[in-house]
């Protein structure tokens, strides 16, 4: 899967793009991910990007013609079956459903805003899918776009060690994942569950059946995997 970052602030994504599982992907041919700076795209000698918004307000806003120069040049280049997403509080909330129709995509171009976001002739013009990572707001779509990068990453066969590992973590299925416990069998007076050293390999995946369950319905009572017990403990 090929990932394409425009971005001003490419940056901010060494970091996360250097290390760990995102630099294992990379280097074993998994996923290729381009960074775009949105400057190269300026028409204004002093690099401009934005501008104020018509009307008058606060801030500043991102113009459309070096956003659509930007995803020309990338769907010029290898990249006209991607699917165009817009980082922004106003879009649709990001959830492990959606991260998981985003993974089977042959490829992504993620769109960072910053400022006040973008001409919402971007918009218009791209009809792009606007994504939300939550109901609070950031400086940018930067980080919002680390966020859809890593999960989107982890999904693609072959990234993560086992595949088990996707089945059984939180949201899939709708629930959240059991607890778990490793090395020494008790740590400052807090054991490990009997069960789980039971090597009774049945009554160990029952256990943890019931506490996510158990664990959903306290925590995340939303979801679909919470099933409600006859008597709700406090
Ligand atoms: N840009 C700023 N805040 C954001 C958010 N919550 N989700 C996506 N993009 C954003």
């Amino acid at each position: 899967m090929i990932i394409d970052i425009v971005t001003l602030f490419p940056g901010m994504f060494q970091g996360v793009l250097g290390e760990s599982i995102l630099r294992r992907a990379q280097e074993q041919g998994l996923t290729k991910v381009g960074l775009v700076n949105l400057r190269d795209f300026s028409k204004d000698r002093h690099k401009k990007v934005d501008a104020p918004p018509y009307g008058g307000g606060p801030g500043m806003v991102i113009m459309a013609d070096p956003v659509f120069d930007a995803v020309d040049h990338l769907r010029k280049n290898g990249r006209e079956d991607s699917l165009v997403v817009l980082l922004t509080p106003g879009g649709v909330r990001y959830d492990q459903t959606l991260c998981q129709e985003l993974s089977k995509q042959k490829g992504l171009i993620l769109l960072c805003g910053h400022y006040e976001g973008f001409d919402e002739r971007v918009s218009q013009g791209l009809s792009p899918l606007e994504v939300s990572i939550g109901d609070y707001v950031l400086t940018g779509g930067e980080i919002p776009a680390m966020v859809l990068l890593d999960s989107v990453v982890r999904q693609i066969p072959g990234v993560l060690g086992s595949a088990a590992s996707l089945a059984q973590e939180s949201f899939t299925g709708g629930a959240l994942e059991y607890p778990q416990y490793t090395r020494p069998p008790e740590v400052r007076g807090l054991p490990v569950p009997t069960v789980l050293l039971s090597g009774d390999h049945q009554a160990i995946a029952e256990w943890r059946d019931e506490k996510s369950k158990e664990r959903t319905e306290q925590r995340r009572p939303d979801l679909p995997g919470a099933v409600k017990k006859k008597y709700r403990q406090i």
